[in-house]
């Protein structure tokens, strides 16, 4: 018998695709609950045989994306992929003692469409849950996967293959093994700190695909960042010399940019988010040990994305005989990195909630503008890109509101408060905004993605950050919309506007 609360979790036709599928809800108060939605009967109309359960293990945090399915005799059980432990499907149970989550599922007709739609219990930990994020997993082995990405679901676009790329003067083509001959690194935070050292970009996807692959599989059981001598991340990760680095202002810019132009700034920004997406892990897993296992899958959700943008940026650049790294690109994203590197309540803030958020506003512009070119292609990319970045946000949401908590637990247990102490994600939100950001978090803002990724107005509707310009030769530069004709004054202007160009605002 199903609870009185429930969740609709999609049509079932939508679930007919895959057999397993990462599930994320969201309750009114912000909780959130990584799932695995599980489809077991290949019959899948009249007895699809449907199970939700935790998406993390309870023994050590493994991703139960990837978990083996046994069956026994009154039984079935999802058998985790690094110490295999196994846990009963319905009941949760392990027989080592250990025991997870799971969720009653229904199927059910609806009374007015007649349309076939599967529920599940809510959980008890909230109220007025909602998915905010159900993606297919894929399930192949990563040899067989690592052209077409079918995780998340198979993309209209086929990809060139990167053999089909190379013919060019940039040297895309990985000249190392994807898993280094000599020391291969062994935890996770060790491939984390090996791909931000990687200059090749596509030796840099293909590291992230194969460690993401690894860590879900059960190739890599640690995680690694509670040791004693974690590795560090550089302070800036490092590009082939072939790359024409240049201050944002030189980059061109304006309404009249071709496609090509944007499609390469657009592939330089995910080479970057792939950096961010391990950075954030490397660089503060080990300053917060507290740090649950779901943040690193998070995080190493968002890294395996952002590199299948770029591969798909660099298939489109290439059918328009651009290929990547023939245009000049700029590294404007990193100084909001190194801004926020010594928080990660900052860094959560400005790159997750004010740069990608800043992404959803104006997606939807620039697919117009391949639209009305014409480039179906391109839109198609656009697409998938900006529907993963809505789940980004969420990801960022999720991993603040979970710091606030943290920190509201600490300042209740240290400062004798009591529960007088009560940390506002609102309030923490644009008293760090206004800290590390310059000038005004800007508009038109595409509210609804926004809002379901968990971003509602009062985060960001009218708010301005208050950092102080950096002072170039003693004076500051205090006003953005305003070159002096002092060309090192004018750089500092031209990094503050480059995201936007990026987008082709
Ligand atoms: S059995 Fe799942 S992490 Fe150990």
């Amino acid at each position: 018998m199903m609870s009185e609360s429930r969740v609709l979790i999609s049509p079932l036709q939508d679930i007919l695709s895959h057999s397993r599928f990462i599930l994320t809800l969201r309750s009114d108060t912000g909780n959130y609950h990584g799932l695995i939605l599980f489809r077991l009967s290949a019959d899948s109309t009249s007895n699809p045989q449907l199970y939700v359960m935790e998406a993390t293990c309870p023994h050590l945090g493994a991703e139960m994306s990837h978990a083996d399915i046994e069956e026994y005799e009154d039984s079935v059980v999802a058998v985790c992929p690094w110490h295999r432990y196994d846990f009963d499907l319905k009941t949760g149970k392990s027989e080592t003692g250990l025991s997870t989550c799971t969720y009653a599922v229904q199927v059910k007709s609806d009374s007015q469409s007649g349309e076939e739609q599967v529920w599940m219990a809510a959980p008890e930990d909230g109220k007025n849950w909602r998915v905010v994020e159900l993606r297919p997993v894929s399930e192949g082995p990563f040899f067989a996967v690592r052209i077409e990405f079918a995780d998340p679901p198979p993309s209209p676009i086929k990809l060139t293959s990167a053999s089909n790329v190379i013919a060019t003067p940039f040297a895309l083509e990985a000249t190392e093994p994807v898993v280094p001959e000599k020391d291969p690194p062994k935890t996770f935070m060790e491939w984390a700190a090996l791909i931000l050292n990687t200059p090749n970009p596509t030796l840099k996807v293909e590291r992230t695909r194969y460690a993401v692959h690894a860590f879900r599989t059960g190739i890599i059981t640690s995680i690694g960042h509670k040791v004693s001598d974690p590795p560090r991340p550089p302070p800036q990760p490092p590009r082939e010399t072939y790359m024409n680095i240049v201050e944002p202002g030189k980059i061109q810019s304006g309404k009249r940019k071709n496609r090509a132009v944007m499609l390469h700034a657009l592939a330089n920004i995910e080479q970057w988010a792939i950096d961010l997406a391990w950075d954030i892990m490397v660089r503060f897993g080990p300053m917060h040990k507290d740090l649950p296992p779901a943040f690193f899958s998070d995080f190493a959700k968002m890294a395996l994305d952002e590199s299948k943008h770029f591969s798909l940026l660099r298939a489109r650049l290439a059918s328009l005989s651009t290929p990547y790294g023939s245009l000049p690109v700029h590294a404007s994203l990193w100084d909001s990195a190194t801004l926020t590197s010594k928080s990660l309540l900052s860094r959560l803030a400005i790159i997750h909630l004010v740069h990608e958020a800043r992404g959803l506003d104006v997606n939807p512009k620039t697919m117009e503008k391949f639209r009305k070119a014409g480039d179906k292609e391109s839109v198609d990319v656009l697409e998938i890109i900006h529907s993963d970045e809505v789940t980004h946000v969420t990801t960022g949401h999720r991993w603040f509101l979970w710091m606030c908590e943290q920190q509201q637990k600490k300042m209740r247990g240290e400062g004798g408060e009591g529960g007088l102490v009560d940390v506002d994600p609102v309030k923490a939100f644009r008293d760090e905004v206004r800290r590390c950001w310059r000038g005004d978090i800007k508009g038109p803002f595409n509210i609804e993605d926004r809002e379901k990724a968990g971003l509602s107005p009062e985060f960001y509707e009218n708010l301005r950050g208050e950092m102080p310009y950096p002072e170039v030769d003693g004076r500051l530069a205090q006003n953005p919309s305003v070159k002096g004709g002092d060309e090192k004054m004018d750089r500092v202007v031209d990094a503050l506007a480059a995201v936007r160009v990026d987008y082709g605002e």
